[in-house]
C-alpha cells in the first residue's frame, strides 16, 4: 500500500466515471479545445453507514497514500454524513465520502442495504481499489424501486456501488471561464442542462465556495430481472476563494452540498 498505487486507482476511477457519465468527457473535451487545463477539486463517493462499507472504510486507501482528514459535514433532512480529505499535492483532487445513516432508516431499509452488503465476499473491502470496483452485489429493479421511495441516495448506490459520484472540475485554474456564471451560460450555449436546484450557483464569496452540476445523465443499468433507465453521475464546478488568512478555503459548504446531492433525482 504504497503513494504509487495511487495514480492509477485514480485514472481507473475517472475511466469508471466517463464510462457512466459521457457527458463529462463531453464538457472535460469541450474545455480542453477552448484551451483550458482541467485539474479535478474533488472526488465525490457514496456509500451506506456500515461496519463492512462506511467512510472510514473507503478512506482507508486515500489515508494510505498519504491523504489527510480535514472535515466533516452533517445533512440532517438527507439523513447523510460525509467527511472530506486532502493529498499532501495539492494538484491531486481532494475525496469526500459521504455516508447514509442507516440507523435513521427504516428497518426495511436496513435489513435490504445489510442483504446487499452481505452478498460481498468477505475482505473485498480492504482492496486497494474497492472504491472503484462497481456494484458488489446483485440487487433486483423491484428493490432499487423499493429503495428509491425511501431515498435517492440509497437507490443511487443500491444501482452503482463503488465508483465516482462526481468529478469536479477547479475552476481557479480556468483562464477564459474563470467565472461561474460565465462557465454556467457557456455549458448551457452547448446543451448542457445544469442542476437548478437552490439556485444554478450554489454558495457565494461570502462562504468562499461556489458550485455548480450538471444534471446526472440517465443510463441504461443492468438489474438482476431486467434493466432501468435511472440517473447516474453529474459534473461539477468548484470556484474557491481565499479566507481571510490569504489561504484558498479548501472546505466544503454543507447548505451547497445539500443541493448537489439532488443532481442525481429524478425527474429534475
Ligand atoms: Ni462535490
Amino acid at each position: 500500500m504504497t503513494v504509487n498505487k495511487l495514480p492509477a486507482l485514480l485514472d481507473k476511477m475517472w475511466a469508471d466515471y466517463i464510462h457512466i457519465n459521457p457527458l463529462a468527457k463531453k464538457i472535460h473535451d469541450l474545455l480542453i479545445k477552448e484551451g483550458e487545463t482541467i485539474q479535478n477539486d474533488h472526488i465525490a463517493l457514496r456509500t451506506f453507514r456500515h461496519p463492512r462499507v462506511g467512510i472510514d472504510v473507503l478512506a482507508r486507501p486515500f489515508l494510505e497514500a498519504g491523504y489527510v482528514y480535514k472535515s466533516d459535514y452533517q445533512f440532517p433532512e438527507k439523513k447523510l454524513y460525509a467527511k472530506h480529505y486532502e493529498p499532501s499535492d495539492r494538484s491531486l483532487p481532494k475525496i469526500f465520502i459521504s455516508e447514509l445513516k442507516l440507523e435513521e432508516m427504516s428497518s426495511s431499509l436496513r435489513a435490504t442495504v445489510s442483504s446487499l452488503i452481505d452478498q460481498m465476499p468477505a475482505g473485498l473491502e480492504q482492496r486497494f481499489d474497492f472504491s472503484s470496483i462497481g456494484r458488489p452485489w446483485s440487487v433486483s429493479t423491484s428493490t432499487y424501486q423499493e429503495l428509491h421511495q425511501e431515498s435517492d441516495y440509497a437507490a443511487w448506490v443500491a444501482a452503482f456501488g463503488y465508483q465516482p459520484n462526481h468529478f469536479t472540475v477547479f475552476i481557479n485554474r480556468l483562464k477564459k471561464f474563470s467565472d461561474i456564471h460565465g462557465l454556467n451560460d457557456f455549458l448551457k450555449s452547448q446543451g448542457f442542462k445544469l442542476n437548478a436546484s437552490g439556485g444554478e450557483v450554489k454558495g457565494s464569496k461570502d462562504v468562499h465556495l461556489e458550485q455548480s452540476s450538471t444534471l446526472a445523465n440517465n443510463i441504461e443499468v443492468p438489474f438482476t430481472d431486467g434493466r432501468l433507465t435511472i440517473p447516474a453521475c453529474y459534473y461539477e464546478f468548484a470556484k474557491r476563494y481565499p479566507l481571510p488568512s490569504g489561504d484558498l478555503y479548501e472546505g466544503f459548504v454543507a447548505a451547497s452540498a445539500d443541493k448537489i446531492f439532488e443532481s442525481t433525482t429524478r425527474g429534475q
